[in-house]
């Protein structure tokens, strides 16, 4: 091939997409699930402007590439700064600061990752840690009672699975929704009562004081 300008470019840009550094698993809302399923996840959760994100990033670039296709388990990124639709999913995760790292099982509570961020440490980490999830391709690790249930999800047909799948997601949205409105209602009857009471009692205070111990005495 003879190699013209154009044909040098076209080559570099080659390379240069190739680097180390350019993968990603890249987990937003609308794949997250489908990237999940079944699996445990470990994932950074970071701002593009953040300092400690930048240079972390190279450890955890190479991290994702070296278990791309670990059918165990995903670690991905979450880009909260890209849009407000992130910024929301991330607060919905509980992150506070950048970057978080979180691990587990993505159907349970997340736990924070603390340790340290170079790339032998988060590969000590993801072997000792990571563990294979209970589902239909993976039931050595089931528990007896896991494994009755996907035994019943075996009887139904796709089309049933697929409208238990979804009753059961409105179950939970619906349920969530209550424990918001019931803990803001909460939330509102606490802060009332402490006001009309410590109202109450800085005003019975300041009656026993001007009494200056001159007051009624008992009846
Ligand atoms: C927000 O950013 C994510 C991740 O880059 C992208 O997948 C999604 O389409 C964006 N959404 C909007 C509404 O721009
Ligand atoms: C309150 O008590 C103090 C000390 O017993 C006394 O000196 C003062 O005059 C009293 N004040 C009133 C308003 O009774």
């Amino acid at each position: 091939m003879r190699v013209t300008a154009f044909n040098f470019v076209l080559l570099l840009f080659g390379a240069l997409y190739r680097l180390p550094g350019v993968f990603a698993v890249n987990l937003t809302p609308d794949n997250w699930d489908e990237v999940t399923s079944g699996k445990s996840v470990f994932v950074k959760f970071f701002a593009s402007w953040c300092g400690h994100c930048k240079k972390m990033k190279p450890a955890w670039d190479e991290l994702m590439k070296a278990h791309e296709s670990n059918p165990y388990y995903v670690i991905g990124d979450v880009e909260c700064s890209a849009n407000d639709t992130m910024q929301a999913f991330c607060k919905k995760y509980g992150v506070k600061g950048y970057p978080t790292l979180f691990y587990g099982d993505p159907s349970g509570t997340l736990e924070k990752y603390a340790g340290k961020r170079d790339l032998d440490s988060l590969q000590l980490f993801v072997q000792t840690n990571l563990k294979p999830l209970c589902s239909a391709a993976n039931q050595d690790v089931c528990t007896t009672e896991q494994k009755e249930l996907l035994q019943a999800y075996k009887q139904m047909s796709d089309n049933e699975l697929e409208q238990k799948i979804k009753q059961v997601s409105e179950e939970l949205t619906a349920s969530e929704q209550d424990y918001t409105a019931t803990k803001k209602r909460m939330e509102e009857e606490y802060l009332a009562f402490q006001t009309e009471r410590t109202t109450s009692l800085s005003l019975m205070k300041s009656v026993l004081k001007a009494n200056n111990g001159s007051g009624k005495e008992e009846l």
